[in-house]
């Protein structure tokens, strides 16, 4: 089988690690991928949005099955457009992807099928919204309706930046026009929950936990993500069966009851609240990077799985290893704000080369590569911004690197990512040394 996965982060590189595991899987692309990924996957120089392309390319290679990564590509309407080709696809359609693309719509919809989620109230008028906001109390959650790359969310401790981020969010658009929910903060742990939908059939992943802030101890502003790890010990099996019944299963059936049923991966970035977990966001794809951390441990054939929701037909049984995982986010100076691009990564040969021939090479831009990641378990790189020029690695986007431990225990696999970590050579990368914290 032929399959292409469209995206080029870390999440994308952990889709097509986890693909080239299939045995029925022969060739793998990737548009555009990334320098990593090309270890393991012909990357092609297509956008992700740039949905007739896309299309073109699958029907013009024979593709079996495209698997979408980023929320831009499937609010760009791209399974919809693969769909009226006649090509299979894996991900949910513009219409269904509105549960991310659109605050307001996934907080209207949870309000009207009484799931469980802050209080909140959607403003289009900066006033309005300013009046509303001076009634509360702080913080305050503040969120710009539509996709902002992980960076649409404030939570002002005064009202001063509270007015300073609703001017910068509706009176001067900095996202682009649109409008603001005012949520109720909530605290407490969260968890990252992801399941394969199809329509009313829901198939819970294994859970796992990111740390959104840029800083040790959980401070400065949230990010994509800084880190992850899986299983969570901290959320309980009553917790589970919460938020599978009373959460993931009836938001399906309203998808479904509201004409855009849902396939694909339905996230749900929920918080175990003291009165029990309530949804904070939903994601229409794989999050990035808990992805990293949860599909190296799943064992059931992912060309299956695709397949199952991609075609509504039955869902092999899914299983997962023992082994548990951790993961290190090594980003850009600077990052979630501005940063530079192009240092020189060194990553330790027996990291990126897993030829047992200790003096091979890696050709990362060549297909015919003589890396074979499966021989190494205790550590695993998923690039997600870097790019490759005459036998180097140089930065190239915000998050760069997503290092990732194996252990038997979560302690273990914590030891064995960050050493990994601490051997990468870049003048320009930071990282937070605390992942796990909560369960370590
Ligand atoms: P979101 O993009 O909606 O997931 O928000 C980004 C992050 O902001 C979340 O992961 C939480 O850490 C935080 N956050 C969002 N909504 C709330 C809320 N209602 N209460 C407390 N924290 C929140
Ligand atoms: N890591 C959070 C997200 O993928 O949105």
């Amino acid at each position: 089988m032929k399959v292409l996965v469209i995206g080029g982060g870390g999440r994308e590189h952990a889709i097509v690690d986890a693909v080239s595991r299939s045995p029925q899987v022969g060739k793998i692309y990737c548009a555009p991928g990334n320098a990593g990924i090309a270890q393991q996957a012909e990357c092609v120089a297509i956008k992700d949005t740039d949905v007739e392309a896309l299309r073109d390319f699958a029907l013009a290679n024979g593709i079996d099955l495209t698997v979408v990564g980023p929320e831009v590509a499937l609010a760009a309407g791209v399974v919809d457009a693969f769909k009226a080709a006649g090509l299979r696809i894996f991900g949910p359609s513009k219409a269904a992807a509105t549960i991310e693309a659109s605050k307001d719509f996934a907080k209207q919809l949870m309000a009207k099928y009484n799931i469980p989620t802050a209080a909140f109230e959607t403003f289009e008028d900066y006033d309005a919204a300013l009046e509303y906001v001076k009634k509360g109390s702080f913080p305050v959650v503040l969120k710009y309706d539509g996709l902002a790359a992980g960076k649409g969310v404030v939570i002002p401790e005064t009202l001063e930046e509270a007015e300073e981020t609703l001017k910068d969010m509706l009176l001067d658009d900095k996202f682009g026009k649109g409008k603001v929910v005012v949520e109720e903060f909530l605290t407490g742990p969260e968890f990252s929950f992801m399941c394969f939908v199809d329509g009313l059939d829901v198939y819970p992943m294994t859970l796992s936990q990111d740390h959104k802030r840029a800083y040790e101890g959980d401070k400065g502003p949230n990010t994509g993500g800084m880190g992850a790890y899986s299983p969570v010990p901290i959320i309980t099996d009553e917790d589970l069966e919460f938020s599978l019944e009373k959460v993931m299963k009836p938001t399906a059936a309203a998808m479904v009851a509201e004409g855009c049923p849902f396939t694909g991966v339905l996230y749900g970035g929920l918080m175990k609240t003291p009165q029990g977990p309530k949804v904070i966001e939903f994601n229409c794809r794989f999050g990035d990077p808990e992805t990293e951390v949860v599909l190296p441990r799943l064992v059931t054939d992912i060309y299956d799985v695709f397949s199952a929701v991609a075609d509504h037909t039955p869902m092999p049984a899914l299983e997962w290893k023992k082994e548990v995982t951790m993961g290190f986010v090594m980003a850009s100076k600077g990052y979630p704000g501005s940063y530079e691009k192009g240092y020189e990564i060194t990553i330790p040969q027996h990291l990126t080369c897993h030829s047992e021939d200790s003096n091979a090479i890696c050709h990362p831009e060549e297909t015919s590569t003589i890396c074979h990641p499966e021989e190494r378990s205790d550590v695993r790189i998923y690039h997600m911004g870097t790019s490759f020029k005459d036998g180097k690695f140089y930065t190239s986007g915000g998050r760069v690197l997503m290092v990732v431990g194996f252990g038997d225990d979560l302690q273990q696999a914590h030891d064995k990512a960050l050493e990994a970590v601490e051997s990468i050579e870049c003048d320009n990368l930071f990282y937070r040394r605390d992942i796990g914290w909560r369960v370590l």
